[in-house]
């Protein structure tokens, strides 16, 4: 992790940022703390800062508003305001935050570790000036400010991996670094490649990836918490892993293509929750697995009108390839639903440009046809300020999936509701199962923001995954 938690104040930090809710601005003694009385210019409204150089014009104080209340956007907020600040490398930044309650101190935390996330990985120069960062507290705010540190550090390997282009990034390289976080954090993980693929029947999948020399790979990961004597786990996760999305024969237009690194956006979404999972030790186990293939044009590549089967034995008629994501979790679902039995299953996936055409990049497609466990992931989505917007998943929708050749067919016959006629898709291999939830991140994974001139990641899925487990009941032991 990057940024420190201390007891003491740093001598002479370079910056010194003091986040303020509009309540406090009238109580904080600045002036001991700066030698300015600042509540004449400063009311403390959300994102507002009012910098005051130190009498000797050596630090810099940096008031930071966070408006009326506790809110899951503060980290957003601090984020912001430590890149804004010119910073050169070595320069030390204090963040006081005794006065702050322990949601507010967790997003500042948050933020802060979020702050040292550069996209420049492969920048030769330039990419390297980086400040010290140190949050100082009381004993009893550490372990608010710890779980923060630990879910932006989560979120920054899922940022960087989602960043990282697909010539290095391939299937197997995000199972090595599902592999490396589990064996970091302590959970573990199986890896199975084309030979085990085979044996175990995973067609779609396979028929994927068969186009590409990065050959597809698939993954479980499993945290069990100690003592827990449930074999089945009480949430499995689905993710979508294209490691790069050419649409296949089904070829894309090459405008903004080199965006669909970002394709395996829900695997790596899975990996993170499994991470936090496993960094904030939570009570309750959980079985995650990520379907990785490179969808690529070639003369071994899929072509529309195939016919391919599937791991729950479903004949599926391919009318476009580039609707590669559905067969992939298709495979993901049959076979977490076959083999661990969770209570409750969520997929994950950068799945539809209808989703991003209906909700843009604010909140991700929900479908589910359980209202009670809508409800719960919709409050974890405002409680981790990583919204989701429901969408009917009415049976009327169904029909447009019907194939005359196989079972089912990848994609509807008009070029309407797209977002649901895939969710409508995936529920085919879902076996009626009581408590699943689809969530397209297509509009929210890699989005344009503050942080750089171009889309980046945002590892969405891995604050709202934390928050539906701290919702959920573990289950009864028997
Ligand atoms: N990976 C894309 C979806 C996507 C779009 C992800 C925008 C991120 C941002 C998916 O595999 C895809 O190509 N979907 C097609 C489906 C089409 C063939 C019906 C789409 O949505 O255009
Ligand atoms: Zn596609
Ligand atoms: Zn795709």
């Amino acid at each position: 992790m990057n940024t420190k938690l201390m007891a003491q104040r740093t001598k002479n930090a370079n910056f010194t940022i003091v986040p303020l809710y509009k309540n406090n601005v009238k109580d904080f003694d600045t002036k001991s703390l700066c030698g300015t009385v600042i509540k004449k210019q400063f009311e403390g409204e959300d994102k507002d800062i009012l910098t005051v150089l130190s009498t000797d014009g050596k630090q810099k104080y940096v008031f930071l508003g966070l408006g009326k209340e506790s809110s899951p956007k503060v980290h957003l907020y601090i984020r912001s305001c430590i890149n804004s600040l010119k910073i050169k490398d070595g320069d030390q930044i204090d963040i006081l935050v005794n006065h702050c309650d322990e949601e507010t101190i967790e997003q500042i935390a948050l933020g802060a570790e979020l702050s040292a996330y550069k996209i420049g990985h492969f920048k030769t120069t330039g990419n390297n000036v980086k400040a010290k960062v140190s949050i100082i507290l009381n004993k009893k705010h550490t372990a608010s400010a710890t779980k923060g540190l630990h879910i932006g550090a989560a979120q920054t390997s899922i940022m960087e991996l989602v960043d990282y282009p697909s010539n290095i990034k391939t299937p197997d390289y995000i199972c090595q670094h599902a592999t490396r976080s589990a064996k970091k954090w302590g959970y573990s993980i199986k890896v199975y490649d084309v030979p085990a693929l085979k044996k175990m029947g995973m067609h779609a999948l396979l028929s994927v990836g068969q186009g590409s020399v990065h050959p597809p790979r698939f993954a479980v990961l499993e945290y069990k918490p100690k003592g827990s004597v449930n074999k089945s786990p009480v949430l499995g996760l689905v993710g979508k892993g294209i490691s790069f999305d050419t649409g296949g024969v089904s070829i894309k237009p090459s405008a903004n293509m080199g965006y669909m690194k970002c394709d395996m956006a829900g695997a790596a979404a899975v990996i993170g929750a499994m991470e936090i999972a496993a960094r904030l030790k939570v009570n309750t186990h959980l079985v995650g697995v990520i379907a990785c293939a490179e969808n690529a044009v070639d003369g071994k590549s899929i072509r529309p009108g195939d016919v391919i089967s599937s791991y729950s034995g479903k004949s599926i008629e391919v009318i476009d390839t580039d609707a590669e994501g559905r067969l992939v979790l298709a495979d993901g679902i049959s076979y977490i639903l076959k083999n661990h039995k969770p209570e409750y299953l969520v997929d994950m996936a950068t799945l539809t440009g209808s989703c991003v055409a209906t909700l843009g990049n604010v909140a991700a497609g929900l479908m589910t046809s359980n209202d009670s466990f809508a409800e719960k992931i919709a409050a974890a989505g405002d409680k981790s300020y990583e919204r989701v917007w429901r969408l009917p998943l009415w049976n009327d929708y169904a029909s447009e999936m019907n194939s005359d050749i196989a079972d089912i067919k990848n994609l509807s016959t008009r070029p309407v509701a797209g977002a649901i006629t895939a969710a409508k898709f995936l529920e085919f291999f879902t076996e009626e199962h009581p408590n699943w939830a689809h969530l397209d991140i297509a509009g929210v994974a890699f989005t344009d923001s503050e942080f750089a001139k171009s889309r980046t990641a945002t590892a969405f899925g891995v604050r709202l995954m934390l928050s539906l487990i701290e919702g959920l009941k573990p289950k009864k032991t028997k």
